[in-house]
Order: structure tokens, then C-alpha cells, then sequence
């Protein structure tokens, strides 16, 4: 990897961000001796209907992991989103909706939106959605996204959004889980020039046998396209919102009321549902947004990342709109329909902070100057970068092409479990160092542990755990606590385990190593090799397979796969190309496999267990040092899938 010089903070930036090296350490040094006192002040930063006198009550202790935050104090998200901005920003233009095409786009004031979030939280009333019922969103990136979040947070319902490049399958699984009463989809969705059928994967997801709860299905027309109708059950959003009343009371929600389910991949089993709540979750939110983008009113804020992830949640909506920013929602794709999109919009809206993810930046790279043709980005002001290791290359390409060498780079470390950022710059404070997340943000306690748990001290390189809790920490897995228990403080007792190894270098910078568990990262998308494994396992082909990740210019990481075939059926291309297809229609488009494997043995222990160091190994292309392998119950397969790598390309 190559070195950079640390890039120090300008006097400029210095003296006009909310916290500056000095302010920073005070104010993190008071963060973490007397969290109590630190978040009983900046809580207050939201709005309460009753104010809270407990500020944490946190357990976690071995035998009860219980994470309460602010919890006698009532608020309500929608209510900080909207209703306390109107007084005097109720013209100013929340969302600016850029289409997938070019010519097509819109905008929302805050007014605007609060009356049309009245009006769809009506009509979820209408439905017979009361507090604590689930309701699934499965849509695209259009402002209906966004309303139908806010309108279940204005009633008490809990949310579960279904990123939209998700099968019926997945569908189906989350449905379940959740025993989610309400749908709410669109008839296609658009991204790249493509449609998606949405509403057709809707009908079928719902014909999975396990789906009991769905009541009813709200569609929201975007293409207008043919699609199939089911009387009972279908209803147009179209039809309804308008005859709902614009009044509707913000419910007063406890602090720690569920606010949201959102899905993530872990290293077992089926993805799981992680919980947030209402206060904690929010305060997080827009302060990390406040501090970390060094947002300040009046500036453009876009996040390019999808409202079915949890960036989206935190970054596009609740952070930014708590804090009454004017964001920017893109619909479609980042290279559509040419490369300098980014850009084009950037210039558009006169954006001043750009926000994601190394995938687009390295996608984009491969492009040189053609991705800033035309352009000029001069309302830049920052650029953040999320979701996966930012290699330095791409770190300096992103602040030397895209923002002209003058803006810093915030690389932003964090999870769908931590509900907001966690290890971050501060422009203002921290001189910067490409492919570092840098420091942690005020209130989070990380530490670098052994295989046994012990703390490190100095530079030093182990698992990344936190110490102690912080108000957007996820509260549980949605109907099974003991899984969250087990996932996330089983392994070392008494902290938090996030599943990333770290670096810590002699400045006391973070440089994050990647996943240390079964759990891949393709192109910022989370995926559970376990998961990858049965969706091929249930094709009638396959008897066994194995899923590692490998090193991918422009993914960081891709998805590679060792099939065993059943008995007498014979491998071949055209095989390999229907078990792709195979997976993508079982889990999704992310979740196709790069590459196919032929392997007609797998390096497995005496005790039968998978030995995976060696599959990544074979994958990247690393066939020396493979280290022990007088284990394996069949030494030989190693060179059969040596030479079936080559095949495999
Ligand atoms: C995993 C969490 C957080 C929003 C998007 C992903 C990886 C995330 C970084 C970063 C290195 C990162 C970690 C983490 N990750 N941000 N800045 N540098 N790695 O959320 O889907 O819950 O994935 O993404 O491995 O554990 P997620």
C-alpha cells in the first residue's frame, strides 16, 4: 500500500467547523469520562414532549445486555424531521428529486412534505395501522421513500425497508420475520434506463407460503406500466392520499419505542433483523451528520447511498432532516446515463457535500477526466466516503479530481448496528490520512482486542470492539434477543463486537482491516457467505458449496464459489452461468457470484469442517504458503483445486 503524507487541517477550515483539534479532544475526553453528563446536554439537541432525567442506563454484563438510552423522555422523529422546522424553514426546499433520466426531477419544501406525510400517515391510520404494527417499504429512490419512513414515524409504526434490489425471495423472508401487516411498493422502479417489477416481485414474495400477515398493499404509481391487480388486497397510494386529511398529531413516543427494523447479513444463518429506537437513534443521527459534515444551514447535503441501506436511513433522511438541511435524492445510477453524472449533478443543485462509497469512487476512476467533463464542482465543500475500505489511491483520486484538492475527504467508519458513525474525521479537527477512518466520534469507546479478548495497548492490529455504548446502538434483533446477544457480545464478554479487524497506528488512528468473520463486503453490500451457500445449495444440482471473497478492482471485494455437483452430473459454462442466475434470482443481483468453481472435493478438517482460509487463499491466486494443511482429511484435493482455479479464471 502505498504511503501518503498527513494532510493538515486548514486555519480556514479550522476556524469554520463546529469543533477544531483542540475543541475535539476536550470535548471527547468529556464524552467519554462523564458520558452521563455529555449526552444529558447534547440529548437536547432534538426536541422532547417531555424531557428525560435518565440519560444511559446500559447493561452489558454477561448475563443481561439491555441498552436504554434517554428512556423517560418522549419525542417523535417525524415531528423533528418536519413540524420544528416550519416556523422558519417552511419554504426552504428539503428534497431536490433528481430522476434517473436526466430531464426528469422535482422539489419539496419542508411545508410541502409535512402536509403530504400528514396526509399518508392518515392513510396508514385508514388502514388500521396502529402503534408498534411493522410495515414494509419496498421502494425506489423516489420522495414516497422517504414520506412512507416519516408517516410510520409520526404514528408509531415501525418501519422494515426492503432495499428494492431484493428478490421475492427476500422479500418473503423479511415478511415473515417481521410480521409486517402493511406493504408499500411502486409499480416499477427505474435505475440505468431499466425498469424493475417491483410489484410483480411483490406478488410473487407473496405467495410464498409463509407470508400470513400482509393486510393490505399500497403501490405507488411511478412508470405507469401495466401490472397485475388484486382487488382485496392492492390499493393505489394515488387514490388515497389526496382524500386524507393534512392534519395529523405526532404521537409522543417513548424514547426507546421501536422506530425501525432493517435487515443485515451476518456471518449465520438468515439475515437479521436489527432494531433501533426512537430518541437515542435520532440525537446520534443528526449530531454525527451536524459534526461530521460539518453542516451548516443553508448548505446542499447529498448521500448518494439507497434509502433500503442503512446510510440511507441515517444520512439521507433522519440525520439531515433533523437537522433541516436541504438534501439532494438521486434515483438512479452514478454512471448513468454517462460517467460524469456525479458531477452533473453536483453542479445542478450547487451541491456542497458529497457523500459515498468507494465502489462508485474506484467505478469512476477507471474513467480518468471524462468523469468530470463538462463541470466545474466548485460549491464543493466536503466529500465523505462510506461502506468499505477506501484504498488511498482512490482516496486521493476522489479529493484531487472531484473536489479539486481543496476539500477534506471524511472516510467514515461504521455499521447498520451502530445506527450512526462511529470512527470518522472531523474537518476542522483532524489532519487527514488517505485510507485511515481516522479517530472515534464523541461517546464511542473503541478498543483493539486478541483472539482472547485482551485490550492492546499503542499501534497494534486485532478485532475492533467498543468498549461502552452510544445512543444510536442498535437495541436488539428484532424478536430474538438471544441472537443479538450472541452476535454481538458473546465472543468478548462485556464489549461490543463490531465483526471488523484494526489497525491502530502511533497517532492513535484507526485503519480498519475488513470483516474478521464469514460476512462479505461486495461493493459496499453486505453479504452472509452462509446465505450465498444455501441459495446455491437449494439448486437440485448442487451438493455442497463454499463461498469466500476475493480481492476485486472495483468491488474491493467479489464473490467467489466452490460447487460440488451432485452425483453424475457432469460440470460445464452453461451450468455455471444457470447457478449464477440461480443465486441473483434467489437473493438479488448483488449477491451474484463472480466467479464458479469447479470442486469436486473441498479441503475439509477430519471433523468435517470447511477449512475457508485455504478457499480464499486458491481464490486470490496465492498458491504458495498455504500453510498447515497435514489436517485435512484429504491432503490431495488441494491440488485439483489448484489446477481447476486456472479454469475457473
Ligand atoms: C461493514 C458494515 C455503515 C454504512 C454502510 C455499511 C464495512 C463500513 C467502512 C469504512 C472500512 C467500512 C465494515 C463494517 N465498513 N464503512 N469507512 N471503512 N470498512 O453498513 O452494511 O452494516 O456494513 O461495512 O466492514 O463492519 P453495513
Amino acid at each position: 500500500m502505498a504511503e501518503y503524507k498527513t494532510i493538515p487541517v486548514s486555519d480556514d477550515l479550522a476556524s469554520n467547523a463546529w469543533a477544531d483539534d483542540a475543541l475535539y479532544r476536550k470535548m471527547y475526553q468529556e464524552s467519554v469520562i462523564n458520558p452521563e453528563g455529555f449526552w444529558r446536554e447534547h440529548g437536547e439537541r432534538i426536541h422532547w414532549f417531555k424531557p428525560y432525567t435518565r440519560v444511559k442506563d446500559v447493561s452489558y454484563d454477561d448475563h443481561r445486555i439491555e441498552i436504554k438510552w434517554f428512556q423517560d423522555g418522549t419525542t417523535n422523529v417525524s415531528w423533528n424531521c418536519l413540524d420544528r422546522h416550519l416556523e422558519e424553514k417552511g419554504d426552504q426546499v428539503a428534497i431536490y428529486w433528481e430522476g434517473d433520466n436526466p430531464k426528469h426531477s422535482s422539489q419539496i419544501s419542508y411545508r410541502e412534505l409535512h402536509e403530504r406525510v400528514c396526509r399518508f400517515a392518515n392513510v396508514l391510520k385508514s388502514q388500521g395501522v396502529r402503534r408498534g404494527d411493522v410495515i414494509a417499504v419496498y421502494m425506489p429512490m423516489v420522495v414516497e421513500a422517504s414520506i412512507a419512513m416519516l408517516a410510520c414515524t409520526r404514528i408509531g409504526a415501525i418501519h422494515s425497508v426492503i432495499f428494492a434490489g431484493f428478490s421475492p425471495e427476500a422479500v418473503a423472508g423479511r415478511v415473515i420475520d417481521s410480521h409486517a401487516k402493511i406493504l408499500i411498493t411502486a409499480d416499477e422502479g427505474v435505475r440505468g434506463g431499466k425498469t424493475i417489477p417491483l410489484k410483480a416481485n411483490v406478488d410473487e414474495a407473496l405467495t410464498h407460503t409463509g407470508v400470513k400477515s400482509i393486510e393490505k398493499v399500497i403501490v405507488f404509481q411511478k412508470t405507469g406500466n401495466r401490472i397485475a391487480w388484486y382487488k382485496h388486497r392492492d390499493i393505489w397510494w394515488h387514490e388515497l392520499e389526496p382524500l386524507a386529511s393534512p392534519h395529523c398529531e405526532a404521537r409522543e413516543m417513548d424514547a426507546e419505542s421501536p422506530l425501525f427494523i432493517l435487515y443485515t447479513s451476518g456471518s449465520t444463518g438468515k439475515p437479521k433483523g436489527v432494531l433501533h429506537t426512537t430518541g437515542g437513534y435520532l440525537v446520534y443521527a443528526s449530531m454525527t451528520h451536524q459534526y461530521v459534515f460539518n453542516y451548516k444551514d443553508g448548505d446542499v447535503y447529498w448521500c448518494n447511498a439507497d434509502v433500503g441501506w442503512i446510510t440511507g436511513h441515517s444520512y439521507v433522511v433522519y440525520g439531515p432532516l433533523c437537522n433541516g438541511a436541504t438534501i439532494v435524492m438521486h434515483e438512479g445510477l452514478p454512471n448513468y446515463p454517462s460517467v460524469s453524472r456525479i458531477s452533473e449533478i453536483v453542479d445542478k443543485y450547487q451541491i456542497n457535500t458529497l457523500y459515498t462509497a468507494p465502489t462508485a469512487i474506484r467505478a469512476l476512476m477507471a474513467h480518468g477526466q471524462d468523469v468530470i467533463k463538462n463541470t466545474n464542482r466548485t460549491s464543493l465543500k466536503l466529500l465523505g466516503s462510506v461502506g468499505e475500505p477506501i484504498n488511498p489511491e482512490a482516496w486521493m483520486w476522489y479529493r484531487k479530481t472531484i473536489g479539486q484538492d481543496k476539500c477534506p475527504v471524511v472516510d467514515t467508519w461504521w455499521q447498520t448496528e451502530t445506527g450512526g458513525i462511529m470512527i470518522t474525521p472531523l474537518p476542522g479537527a483532524t489532519p487527514l490520512k488517505p485510507g485511515s477512518a481516522t479517530r472515534p466520534f464523541f461517546g464511542v469507546l473503541p478498543a483493539i482486542v486478541d483472539g482472547l479478548g485482551n485490550i492492546q495497548e499503542g499501534p497494534c492490529e486485532g478485532n475492533l470492539v467498543m468498549i461502552d455504548s452510544w445512543p444510536g446502538q442498535a437495541r436488539t434483533v428484532y424478536g430474538n434477543h438471544d441472537r443479538f446477544v450472541h452476535t454481538y457480545f458473546s465472543k468478548f464478554k462485556g464489549m461490543y463486537f463490531t465483526g471488523d479487524g484494526a489497525r491502530r497506528d502511533e497517532d492513535g488512528y484507526y485503519w480498519i482491516t475488513g470483516r474478521v468473520d464469514d460476512v462479505l463486503n461486495v461493493a459496499g453490500h453486505r453479504m452472509g457467505t452462509a446465505e450465498i451457500e444455501s441459495a446455491m445449495v437449494s439448486h437440485s444440482h448442487v451438493a455442497e458449496a463454499a463461498v469466500v471473497g476475493y480481492p476485486h478492482e472495483i468491488k474491493g471485494q467479489g464473490i467467489y464459489v466452490y460447487v460440488t455437483l451432485n452425483k453424475g452430473v457432469s460440470y460445464s459454462e452453461e451450468l455455471a452461468g444457470e447457478l449464477r442466475d440461480w443465486v441473483r434470482r434467489e437473493i438479488g443481483p448483488i449477491a451474484t457470484p463472480d466467479i464458479i468453481q469447479n470442486a469436486p472435493g473441498l479441503p475439509k478438517t477430519r471433523s468435517g469442517k470447511i477449512m475457508r482460509r485455504i478457499l480464499r487463499q486458491i481464490a486470490a491466486g496465492e498458491f504458495e504458503n498455504l500453510g498447515d494443511t497435514s489436517t485435512l482429511a484429504d491432503p490431495s484435493v488441494i491440488d485439483q483445486l489448484i489446477d481447476n482455479r486456472e479454469a475457473a479464471g
